[in-house]
């Protein structure tokens, strides 16, 4: 590990560091400076609890993917004060572990203490197993310990978000105003010649953000293998896609990754959002901080209105309370979210009284509806050099260590099945809606079901017979095996999480109900079944001496179905539980991302998508935190800055301009010029934190 980090300075002071340093190199004072513009910087990460004031315009519960996307637009605005919350640590402990790439294959943070480490309830789809569901729990949540693949979502997908949420008059989820959301969170790189060549990576640049804080990039080394992958699915009918980032994101490529090329490091929420700004004094980080609920007026009638939140650095520690004198806003993820909702009083009354919690409000879809990518392996010994194989024999350059797995294809219903089939898959499915509906959601709320059937139409009307991926494939070559992965991306299944006891401290009941859909298991099972054609197919198979996982005895359906339900496990997508739907449809947040309900708590996060989309969530969740953090300045600004908008509020001479006038492109605030000095600091503090 200490060679990666020798190399990365080495790498920085020849190409990147020097050319625009602040103070040259030889300033004897350089060290000392270095030390103090360091304590400056650790001033938005606050060490302790009793650095924290009493109360901040915006409380920002989770300091994740979108919670620190959120922390860093809002304190744009520094006429705001905010204030991140988050249960993990800094992760500073094992910041190597973080910010090398193929750690998350070699050294995963997945079970360590960066993980809360959820288990579903047994799942009846799955041979009565309960599947792990790893979350990260660590600043920057799980964009500190994911994959790191970045893949864009398909247009239609976004589109129909829009469509389900009449009340979107703002056009804040439609594929434009997103697609720029999502741009606006990202800096493109390409990858050199030779890697492009060998891997047989395609990209179109203009696709993709030139000037955000994730970096969207590509490995610093690369496998033959990798450039087997677009060829061998072309020859079963699966076209290259050169340009997947721009709205069709349906065939094979080697998509990008969350690195940052410059020093082949993870770009997470943290590193991009965080990390380089200046000293903000209208921002403040606690990490080890664990909110246990949200504290509402007494005595109104109407609205319910937060007055802040409850938090406590562990399940034996004092509770303590900070004010938020705008909004609460909820960016603790998909379990997170809907847990604190839930023991703030906010949930289906049923479940709450249960647990022991004081209802405030009867919303249904708190919880409902869970959703996840299901997937699996197929494993084939080979004959040519994997990345396993070279981390096995100890090499540990930076660009070795920056290799991670990025090969994928979306395929449709129609490749999948053939149109008979696919249209004879359509007509069944759209034939079980009610009986899904009766028995996958036992709450049994009227709005609740009216909701999933809106979103089972949209799948089985729209994407099934549409360009959107039905399963994603995968390629993995970190073990010394070759792995072909497939994973169902609009499942039909859906579940429930609910608490069941008033802690927070306490996991809550976590059901996805995996292949509770017929149509779900035909789907994935014919998913392995290209997988395996994939293995046969040219020019892969000639590197690949068999199948050991599930191999030759798997054949039949049945046999496929038997073995699926044994093997199967997350794709790490859980969403639903916090849904942008209109209330009528059981939703619990408007597009406006405000609870149903209350005044001033928001959620922010990858709990509010309606259904899951055909992408890994992170991409999206940049966008979406970034879209949630325009919405929110623009209500308290009194402005509009989405150029899209149809309804812009007032302050004519702000309308224009999507970027506040005190910020600078690097989305830090322009001090005050008497703080000369600051600023002076400031600036050279941005510069440092690359050492
Ligand atoms: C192992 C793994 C691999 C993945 N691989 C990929 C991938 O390759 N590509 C991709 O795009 N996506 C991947 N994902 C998914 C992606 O990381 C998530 O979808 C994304 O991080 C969700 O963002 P979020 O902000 O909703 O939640 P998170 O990033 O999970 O952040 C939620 C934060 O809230 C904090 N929190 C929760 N409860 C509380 C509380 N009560 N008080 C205070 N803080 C709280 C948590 O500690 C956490 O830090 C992966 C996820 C995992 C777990
Ligand atoms: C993280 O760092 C701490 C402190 O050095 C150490 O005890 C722990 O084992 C590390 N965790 C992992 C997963 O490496
Ligand atoms: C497994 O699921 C069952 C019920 O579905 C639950 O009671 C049990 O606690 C779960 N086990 C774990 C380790 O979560
Ligand atoms: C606004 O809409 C236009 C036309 O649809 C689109 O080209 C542009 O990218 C959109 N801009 C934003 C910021 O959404
Ligand atoms: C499904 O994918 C195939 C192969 O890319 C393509 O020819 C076809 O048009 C796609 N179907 C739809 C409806 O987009
Ligand atoms: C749209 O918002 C209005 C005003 O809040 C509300 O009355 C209406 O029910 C909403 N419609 C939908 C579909 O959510
Ligand atoms: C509740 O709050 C929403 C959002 O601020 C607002 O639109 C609505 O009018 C409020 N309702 C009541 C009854 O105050
Ligand atoms: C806060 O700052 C923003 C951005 O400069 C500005 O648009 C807004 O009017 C300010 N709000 C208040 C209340 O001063
Ligand atoms: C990697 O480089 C970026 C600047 O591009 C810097 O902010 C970051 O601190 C560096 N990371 C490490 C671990 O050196």
């Amino acid at each position: 590990m200490w060679s990666l980090t020798k190399a990365t300075i080495l790498t920085l002071a020849s190409t990147h560091f020097l050319p625009t340093l602040a103070f040259p190199v030889s300033d004897p004072y350089g060290a000392q400076r270095r030390r103090e513009l360091n304590d400056l910087r650790a001033r938005n990460i606050v060490a302790d609890s009793s650095d924290i004031q009493s109360s901040y315009d915006f409380i920002i519960v989770g300091g994740g993917l979108a919670g620190l996307v959120l922390a860093s637009r809002l304190s744009e605005d520094s006429n705001h004060t905010v204030l991140v919350l988050e249960a993990g640590e800094t992760g500073d402990a094992n910041i190597t572990q973080i910010n090398t790439p193929a750690d998350t294959y070699y050294t995963s943070l997945v079970g360590s203490e960066y993980d809360y480490a959820y288990q579903t309830a047994q799942q009846a789809g799955c041979a009565n197993r309960n599947v792990s569901w790893p979350r990260g729990k660590v600043l920057g949540g799980s964009s500190a310990i994911n994959g790191m693949y970045l893949v864009r979502p398909n247009k239609p997908e976004i589109n129909a978000i829009h469509s389900i949420n009449p009340n979107d008059t703002d056009d804040f989820w439609t594929w434009d105003s997103y697609y720029a959301a999502m741009k606006k969170s990202e800096t493109f790189g390409a990858p050199s010649a030779d890697i492009a060549a060998e891997a047989g990576i395609q990209y179109n640049s203009d696709s993709y953000g030139s000037s955000g804080p994730i970096h969207w990039s590509y490995p610093g080394e690369t496998f033959n293998l990798v450039g087997n992958w677009t060829p061998s699915l072309l020859t079963l009918g699966i076209p290259t896609n050169p340009d997947a980032a721009s709205g069709d994101n349906s065939g094979a490529y080697i998509t990008t990754s969350s690195i940052n090329p410059s020093n082949w490091t993870r770009s997470y929420s943290r590193s991009g959002y965080i990390d380089p700004l200046p000293p903000r004094s209208n921002l403040d980080i606690l990490a080890s901080a664990t909110v246990t609920n949200i504290v509402w007026k007494s005595g109104t009638s109407g609205n319910l209105t937060a007055t802040g939140v409850q938090w406590a650095s562990s399940s034996t520690a004092a509770k303590q309370t900070v004010n938020a004198n705008k909004e609460v806003i909820l960016a603790a993820g998909t379990i997170g979210s809907t847990q604190l909702l839930q023991l703030s009083g906010i949930g289906p009354s049923k479940y709450l009284q249960a647990a022991g919690v004081d209802v405030q409000l009867d919303l249904p879809g708190v919880g409902q509806r869970l959703q996840d990518h299901l997937s699996g392996s197929l494993v084939y010994s080979t004959s040519a050099e994997t990345a396993g194989d070279m981390h096995n024999s100890g090499v540990d350059t930076a660009e070795f260590l920056s290799y991670i797995n990025s090969a994928t294809a979306y395929v449709n219903l129609t490749t999948l099945l053939g149109s008979d089939s696919a249209s004879a898959l359509i007509s069944s499915a759209q034939a079980a809606v009610d009986s899904s509906t009766t028995s996958f959601l036992p709450l049994g709320d009227s709005t609740v079901a009216a909701g999933y059937k809106a979103i089972y139409d949209t799948i089985t009307n729209q994407f099934y017979s549409g360009s959107s991926g039905q399963i994603e494939l995968l390629l993995s070559i970190t073990s010394t095996n070759v792995l072909i992965q497939a994973a169902i991306q609009h499942p039909l299944s859906a579940g429930e999480l609910y608490i069941t006891s008033s802690s927070v401290f306490d996991y809550p009941y976590i059901n996805p109900n995996y292949l509770a859909h017929d149509a779900d298991l035909t789907i994935l099972r014919e998913g392995f079944k290209l997988a395996r054609l994939v293995s046969q197919a040219s020019p892969l198979s000639a590197y690949l001496t068999g199948e050991t996982t599930p191999g030759s005895s798997v054949s039949s359906d049945d046999d496929w179905n038997t073995w699926i339900k044994s093997a199967v496990g997350t794709e790490y997508h859980p969403t639903g539980t916090c849904a942008m739907l209109p209330l009528e449809l059981g939703g619990v947040v408007s597009p406006s991302l405000l609870v149903y309900g209350t005044s001033n708590v928001r959620v922010a996060d990858a709990s509010v998508y309606p259904f899951d989309l055909s992408s890994h969530l992170g991409a999206p969740t940049y966008g979406l935190a970034e879209q949630a953090s325009t919405i929110i300045r623009d209500y308290w600004n009194g402005v509009s800055t989405n150029p899209n908008s149809t309804t812009s509020t007032s302050s004519p001479s702000s309308t224009a301009s999507s970027k506040p006038a005190n910020s600078n492109t690097n989305g830090a605030p322009r001090l005050n010029p008497a703080n000369d000095l600051r600023m002076f600091c400031a600036i050279i503090a941005a510069s440092i934190v690359m050492l």
